[in-house]
């Protein structure tokens, strides 16, 4: 147990301005905390245009680059930390594949998301890019350290 005390593997996790147009705030967090993750930290954001291209930085030759970072910082977005054994690969298998007209049922964009450009959230794919994208989004100090009572019976 004492292993799981202090810092666990990380993820960034956001719900992009179309998720939370629809409403789907409460249901995407749903998933992550009912799986057992532990929520460290989260706001709510409009990012800016450069902004989002910092964040895509990786996909900037790619015809739909401008496109995505549009969206991107066309609303709200709610930025997150999720915590938890393997959270990086299983946030990802939450989430479902890119495209949703090819993602599982029972996943997030597989239930409720029909296109690409509107695939409602966003997950880091490795811990590489989720080191990179917590320091994005976050300062240090606005992720908590706190001891959930639900661990002990999740480990
Ligand atoms: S790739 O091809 O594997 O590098 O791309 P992938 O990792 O699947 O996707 C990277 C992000 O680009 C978004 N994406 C798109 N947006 C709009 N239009 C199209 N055609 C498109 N294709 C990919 C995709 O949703 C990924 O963004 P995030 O925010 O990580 O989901």
């Amino acid at each position: 147990q004492e292993a799981h005390a202090s810092q666990m593997e990380r993820t960034f996790i956001a719900i992009k301005p179309d998720g939370v147009q629809r409403g789907l705030i409460s249901e995407i967090i749903a998933r992550f905390e009912r799986k057992g993750f532990k929520l460290v930290a989260i706001k709510l954001v409009v990012p800016s245009k450069a902004f989002a291209g910092k964040h895509y930085h990786d996909l900037k030759e790619r015809p739909f680059f401008n496109g995505l970072c549009n969206f991107l910082s066309s609303g709200p977005v709610l930025a997150m930390v999720w915590e938890g054994e393997g959270v990086i690969k299983y946030g990802r298998k939450l989430i479902g594949a890119t495209d949703p007209s090819k993602s599982e049922p029972g996943t997030i964009r597989g239930d409720l998301a029909i296109v690409v450009g509107r695939n409602i959230i966003h997950g880091s794919d490795g811990p590489e890019t989720a080191k990179d994208e917590i320091k994005l989004w976050f300062k240090p100090e606005e992720l908590t350290n706190y001891t959930s009572n639900q661990e002990k019976w999740v480990y």
